[in-house]
This record gives structure tokens, sequence and C-alpha cells, in this order.
């Protein structure tokens, strides 16, 4: 089934990054010359996606502002002849159907996905959360389309993480199938040392169905008191499995400081622009430092 649907939750609160996310929302963050939110529909068009979700809320305006048309701006940047930065601007507005909805109260990313309902219809949807940045090779949201089709089961992107951090993260009871794909049958959110299920947690991604919805309105608040979509994803791991997808690709947290150094140091090396000079510079500072 071709899935052409995407939601990108983007209303969390982003409180691991205060002060900077006071006024400016997370997703907005500068990595190089993108903010982070645009590889992430970038990676969604490039999967095929061609409508999007982005779940916002109060003083995230920006994100907005970002995917619409700057008629004044492109009229300046035409007159002034200046038509690569013309371009790259214009290319944004045009990247899919960008439509914005808000969740009124940070109630937690299960809470976010619900607010979709209506959006999403009766078709299968694949969810990028806003704070996470992959880049891979092959679009790693396509990656998980492929493994919807073959397997016709819900998805997860995962990867593992090391031990001493799993209780931040999910974790998911898997078992191997073939090559990077696996097969889940349960899962915990943020779980106590001895409650682990294995190393593996959802990064980011997922491709989900339309019944989720129906799962989350019956999901009463768990960890941190907030909606987890976790809980609701064990109910279909539990009955029927869920894929889980061992992607080949690099995620970076944005929502956490060293994730988002993390992201800017590593695609400012790969700039056309400016990576020669930037990898320069990083060895010249290694030798002083
Ligand atoms: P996070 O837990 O990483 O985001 O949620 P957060 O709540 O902004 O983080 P901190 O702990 O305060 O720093 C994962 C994804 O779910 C979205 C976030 O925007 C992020 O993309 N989310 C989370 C919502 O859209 N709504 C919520 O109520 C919570």
């Amino acid at each position: 089934m071709k899935i052409t649907k995407a939601v990108i939750p983007a209303a969390g609160l982003g409180t691991r990054v205060l002060p900077a996310t006071k006024a400016i929302p997370k997703e907005m963050f500068p990595i190089v010359d993108k903010p982070a939110i645009q590889y992430i529909v970038e990676e969604a068009v490039a999967s095929g996606i061609t409508d999007i979700l982005i779940i916002t809320n109060r003083g995230k305006e920006a994100i907005e502002d970002h995917f619409d048309r700057c008629p004044e701006l492109e009229a300046n940047l035409q007159k002034h002849n200046k038509n690569t930065m013309l371009k790259s601007i214009e290319s944004v507005s045009r990247l899919a159907n960008v439509y914005f909805l808000r969740q009124k109260e940070a109630k937690g990313l299960g809470h976010a996905i619900k607010c979709a309902q209506s959006f999403v219809g009766k078709e299968p949807f694949a969810v990028l959360y806003g704070d996470d940045v992959i880049i891979g090779k092959k679009p790693v949201c396509r990656q998980l389309i492929d493994a919807f089709n073959e397997y016709n089961l819900c998805v997860v992107g995962a990867k593992q993480v090391p031990r001493e951090k799993i209780v931040n993260y999910g974790s998911l009871k898997v078992a191997p199938v073939r090559d990077n794909i696996l097969k889940c049958t349960d899962m915990i959110e943020k779980p106590s040392p001895d409650k682990i299920m294995s190393l593996y947690s959802i990064l980011g991604r997922c491709i989900l169905v339309p019944e989720i919805f129906d799962i989350l309105e019956k999901t009463p608040p768990g960890y941190g008191g907030e909606i987890q979509l976790t809980d609701a994803m064990k109910v279909l791991a539990k009955r029927d499995g869920i894929t889980v997808v061992d992607f080949d690709g690099k995620r970076y947290d944005i929502g956490n400081k060293l994730g988002m150094m993390q992201a800017c140091v590593e695609l400012a090396l790969l700039h056309p622009e400016i990576g020669t000079e930037f990898k320069e510079y990083l060895l010249q500072l290694n030798k002083i430092m």
C-alpha cells in the first residue's frame, strides 16, 4: 500500500535544551543552514510522502512561517539576481502539502499523535519525531515503508542504545527475523534496570495503522503522567507483533545538548560549501586544545 501521509509531532516543550527553547522551538534550531525540521520534512518527501501534518503548540509559529512563501524576501532576492538563494527559499515552501494543527496541551507524544486522527483517516501513516534528525543514504522513513509493505505490520525504526542510557528511552522485546529486521512482541517506556527487555529502542520513526487511534483513546497517562505512544503500540506488539527495522542511518537527538552539537558538527563536515574549511578548522583546534 502506498503511504503518502506523515505526522511530525513537534509540540514538546523542549525542556532539556532550555533556555534556548524559551522563545525558539527546538525544531527550528539551525543545523548549518537549515532548521532541523526541514531535514525531517525532506526525508519524508524523499520517502514518497506528499502530505505532512506538523503538530505544534503555542510559540511555534516560526515553523509555519518556515514552510510558507515569503513574497517580500523572494522579490528582494529576485531584484538582486540572487538566484541560488531564491531557489533555496522557494523550494522549501513547495516541498509537500504541509498542514499544521495545535496540540492544546503537552499531554505526551501519544496525545499528540491522537490529534492527527482526522488528517490520517483510514490509511497507514508515517510518524517522524520532530526532534530526531536522521541521515541515511536511503531515507530511513523509506526503509520503514518498505518493511511495512513486506510484512504488513506496524513498523518502528530502532537501534541499540548503551545499557546505562536505555532507562531514559523505551525498551523493546525482540526476536531476529532476518538481516536488520526483528519482530517486537512487547515494549516498555523508560524501564527501571530490572525491566529492560533489550537494548533496542524506538528512535524517532514509525509506521502506524489507524487502529492506533482507538487504542490511544483508551490509553491512560503512563510514565511522567503523559499519554505515551509506547503504551499504545505495546497493545499492537502483544497482539500481532510489530516489525523492527535496525535502520541504516545516523540519528541525532536535537532535543538534547550533545545531540544537537553532534548534528551541527557532523553535518557541517559534510556540507558542500563549508565542509573542507570546517574540517581544517577542527584539525587546527585539535592542535591547540
Ligand atoms: P520528547 O519527550 O523528546 O520532547 O518527545 P519534549 O517533551 O519536548 O522533551 P523535553 O523532555 O521537554 O526536553 C518526543 C517527540 O514528541 C513530541 C516532541 O516535540 C518530540 O518531537 N511531543 C512530545 C509532542 O508533540 N507533544 C507532547 O506532548 C510531547
